[in-house]
């Protein structure tokens, strides 16, 4: 089988590499890809988000399946493109990955499907902006409001705040700019990403992981796309994956169906594990980044099988997923700035091993892998058990030069020491 995978990510790096692992599997592509996705697939420079481009490159190289990895293409219809060039495609249709493009939308089906997910509001009259926030802002006694960017803004458009003067501010300068302003109640709980490969009512989860948002050390800063990952999950109730699949994933799933816009792809549940239980945070219709990196990590059943079933209706035939055992930590090495602007044409060295996944990299004029964006480098550490994941990780990013670069150093570690509850 010929894949092509579209992106330019870490995560990207990770699918060609779990590809690269089934025997299927017989030609990669990608595009446009990154200097580490160059050295195992064959890249080309095609604008992931033109439906044209992509389906006219899919059929130039005989791709018998595309993999779409970011969610920009998905919303914009790039997988109906392709589908309709007559070639399979892991990735939601335009109107299914509106679950991730319009959180209003997805309010909408999670309200239609009975599933629980946080108290809400758009808002998108900067007039009505003030009485809004006086209606949230109440968590257990705490102030916390939650403002959401109503449409895809790359995990930045989020701030979770106890100070309504900031809540403000934000929610003002995105009515500003033209964007509608979603106000959450805040959800107390440690925080799930469960992803599962959906193809119509067929739902498969694959390991439970978090992600660390936030900036620095202790979930301190500004919210980022992401500083880091592990999976699975050691103080995830037993039973509880298969209980989000039961009252979360698949009725949003049959909802969709029932809509006329069935999700085929991969459905990524963010939730937090609440007292009363889990509810959503958000739904986004791709795999996540970093998770991704860590959960495929572990992944032992050929991945283009599952994706390539997936695409074409096949899903509930393929057999039990298996997994390694152990565990698997993402650490992401960014650049100086990021999240603001991050500087960029750095020389880096030590990216080179096995488990240094590029994203934010490119080759200049003399061959050399320089830093081309904010999320630099995702580095994989795999082990027994989470400290010793943690502990391969780490030791390859402080083998890693990057000037001016940063990372968190706690990636794991709650999970780790056992201090995290339900
Ligand atoms: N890990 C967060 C995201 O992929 O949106």
């Amino acid at each position: 089988m010929r894949v092509l995978v579209l992106g330019s990510g870490a995560r990207e790096h990770a699918l060609l590499l779990a590809l690269r692992r089934d025997p299927h599997i017989d030609a990669l592509a990608i595009a446009p890809g990154n200097a580490g996705t160059a050295a195992i697939a064959e890249t080309y420079d095609v604008d992931p988000g033109s439906g044209q481009a992509v389906a006219d490159l899919a059929r130039r190289i005989g791709a018998d399946l595309v993999v779409i990895g970011p969610e920009v293409p998905l919303v914009l219809g790039v997988a109906d493109a392709v589908r309709a060039a007559g070639i399979a495609c892991f990735g939601p249709s335009a109107a299914a990955a509106r679950i991730e493009g319009s959180k209003a939308f997805a309010k909408e089906v999670m309200t239609a499907a009975g599933v629980p997910t946080a108290a809400s509001e758009t808002v998108d009259n900067p007039a009505h902006l003030d009485a809004a926030l006086d209606r949230f802002g109440r968590s257990a006694g705490q102030p916390a409001w939650v403002v959401k960017d109503d449409g895809l803004a790359a995990g930045k458009g989020v701030v979770v705040t106890a100070e309504r003067a900031a809540a403000r501010a934000h929610a003002a300068g995105l009515l500003d700019d033209g964007h509608p302003v979603l106000l959450e109640s805040f959800l107390d709980g440690p925080e799930v990403s469960l992803f599962c490969v959906v193809d119509g009512e067929t739902v498969v989860p694959l390991l439970p992981a978090q992600d660390f948002k936030r900036v620095g050390n202790g979930d301190v800063g500004p919210n980022t796309g992401g500083m880091g990952a592990y999976a699975p999950l050691p103080w995830l109730p037993a039973g509880m994956v298969d209980r989000i699949v039961a009252e979360i994933v698949q009725p949003v799933a049959t909802e969709l169906v029932a809509r006329g816009c069935p999700f085929s792809g991969l459905l990524y549940a963010g939730l937090a594990i609440t007292p009363q239980g889990p509810s959503v945070v958000e739904f986004n219709c791709r795999f996540g980044d970093p998770e991704t990196q860590a959960v495929l990590a572990l992944l032992d059943s050929p991945l283009g099988e599952l994706l390539h079933a997936a695409a074409t209706g096949g899903l509930a035939q393929v057999p039990p997923l298996r997994w390694r055992d152990g565990a698997a930590v993402t650490v992401v090495v960014a650049a100086e700035n990021y999240p603001g602007r991050p500087r960029v044409g750095d020389v880096i060295t030590g990216a080179d091993a096995d488990n240094v996944l590029h994203a934010g990299t490119a080759r200049d004029a003399d061959g050399a892998v320089v830093s081309a964006g904010g999320r630099v480098l995702s580095v994989v550490g795999t082990g027994e058990d989470l400290i010793a994941a943690r502990a391969r990780a780490y030791a390859t990013v402080d083998s890693i030069r990057l000037p001016g670069s940063h990372f968190r150093t706690d990636i794991g570690l709650a999970a780790a020491e056992g201090k995290i509850r339900v």
